[in-house]
């Protein structure tokens, strides 16, 4: 039995930091230290007392770092890693200039295999232990992607993204394809070792009634797998949604209506809700995902974090890679941040922590298992630099506090911040 102690400056929530004050929520314990054992967490306490207590135990000393629980990014497209940052579209016309002719290169299994890898380089290298993806039409994809995150024992979600219509040549499914090709996968990958499916319409536009039909029923049959789709993200598609489902209320209806909301669903950007949307939102017990660099980048809006986490929503925080225009989970903490900021509800550096890893842990149904630091969680850790670059450090040195200096790690921080990753309680990075 090897035991590994990793020391550092703790992180702990005690409490969802929008629930509680801040300094109830959570504490960062100067000397703290985390132990690891046969892959879990055992114990978290006092880095001299569990020295003490663990004498044979391997011992990472971090000095000063942030130790923290791996971030879980709650929406993104491993297919589009390579067509990040493209100019100058809004979403329809982003979709069908940059993804769909991307997407189309999904055909090929080498393609899959060789960006889901690149793809979770990346994110390693960026902190992001667990995300839930879109893959592409194409079942290979999911395959690949599942089989790269299984070979690196990483926890992630994914699914088959599902189009029967409003999409080009080469990149449709029909309703009976998509139920089929799903449950194939579902049955192959779901619960297998830390792999989770995702049943995955890509949205109302893309998936005829029957389609959506199809894939309720099979989310029903399998109801502790996920559901991801997109929800409201511009006004354009709305419209649109409408135009598509003249006989429905609203957008979310178009989901509703077939089953497709409740525990386990994900709902990507939900930006410009009707009340009723917000109340079987919430009532449904369905979570929203936040991506703000995409929000900001594809020109969608701005995502109202304090009023839904205030009404009682399941939220959660994600890149949304390649809409968004990052892979990393501090440059898009930074861009809640600043999102919250013109809406006049600036979050608090603990807020946009407990975001990136328990509450996107608890929007994908995980937090029994990621997302925090307790005894009997899975040792998915990290360890961030307060002062990984001149700017970060000049600044830091000027704090008055450590939530200041997290507050700039935030801000100005990228992969050069992260100084290590253990993912099952073996260091990656
Ligand atoms: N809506 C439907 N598909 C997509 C996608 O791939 N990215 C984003 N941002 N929105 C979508
Ligand atoms: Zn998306």
């Amino acid at each position: 039995m090897t035991e590994r102690l990793i020391c550092g400056q703790v992180l702990r929530f005690a409490g969802d930091p929008f629930a509680l004050p801040v300094a109830e929520a959570a504490t960062i314990d100067s000397a703290g230290a985390v132990l690891v054992r046969d892959g879990l967490i055992a114990r978290v306490g006092n880095a001299a007392a569990l020295k003490a207590a663990h004498p044979q135990a391997e011992v990472s000393e971090m000095g000063e770092a942030l130790i923290l629980p791996g971030f879980v990014d709650a929406h993104v497209h491993y297919p589009q890693t390579a067509i990040i940052a493209s100019w100058g579209k809004r979403l329809i016309d982003w979709l069908n200039s940059y993804t769909f002719p991307e997407e189309m290169r999904f055909a090929d299994p080498a393609y899959a295999a060789e960006t889901a890898a690149r793809y979770l380089d990346l994110t390693l290298a960026e902190g992001t232990t667990t995300m839930c993806s879109y893959c592409t039409i194409h079942p290979a994809s999911v395959e690949a992607f599942f089989a790269e995150a299984e070979r690196r024992g990483q926890r992630v979600a994914g699914g088959k993204t599902c189009m029967d219509r409003n999409a080009p040549d080469g990149l449709r499914d029909t309703a009976q394809s998509a139920h089929d090709d799903s449950k194939a996968l579902l049955e192959a990958w779901h619960g297998r070792g830390r792999i989770t499916y995702a049943v995955t319409p890509r949205f109302s536009p893309t998936s005829s009634p029957e389609q959506l039909e199809a894939l309720g029923a099979l989310w029903a049959e399998h109801p502790d797998t996920l559901m991801q789709t997109h929800l409201s993200e511009q006004l354009d598609e709305i419209a649109w949604v409408r135009d598509l489902y003249p006989e429905t209320r609203d957008y979310l209806d178009t989901y509703e209506q077939f089953g497709l909301i409740g525990p386990g669903a994900l709902f990507g950007h939900a930006i410009h809700l009707e009340e009723r949307e917000k109340d079987r939102l919430r009532e449904s017990g369905s979570a929203l995902v936040h991506c703000p660099t995409s929000n900001t980048f594809i020109g969608s809006g701005l995502f109202d974090m304090a009023g839904l986490k205030t009404a009682g929503h399941t939220i959660g925080l994600a890149t949304d890679t390649g809409g968004g225009s990052s892979f990393s989970m501090l440059r898009t903490m930074a861009a809640a941040y600043e999102v919250g900021q013109l809406r006049g509800t600036p979050l608090h550096a603990a807020q946009l922590l407990w975001l990136a890893t328990e509450g996107s842990a608890r929007a994908m149904r995980m937090d029994d298992r990621i997302g925090a630091l307790r005894p009997g969680m899975e040792a998915d850790i990290i360890a961030l630099d307060l002062a990984s670059t001149p700017a970060i450090a000049q600044r830091a040195a000027r704090a008055e506090d450590v939530w200041e200096q997290v507050f700039a790690t935030i801000m100005l921080g990228d992969d050069r911040a992260v100084a290590a990753v253990w993912i099952g309680g073996e260091k990656r990075r």
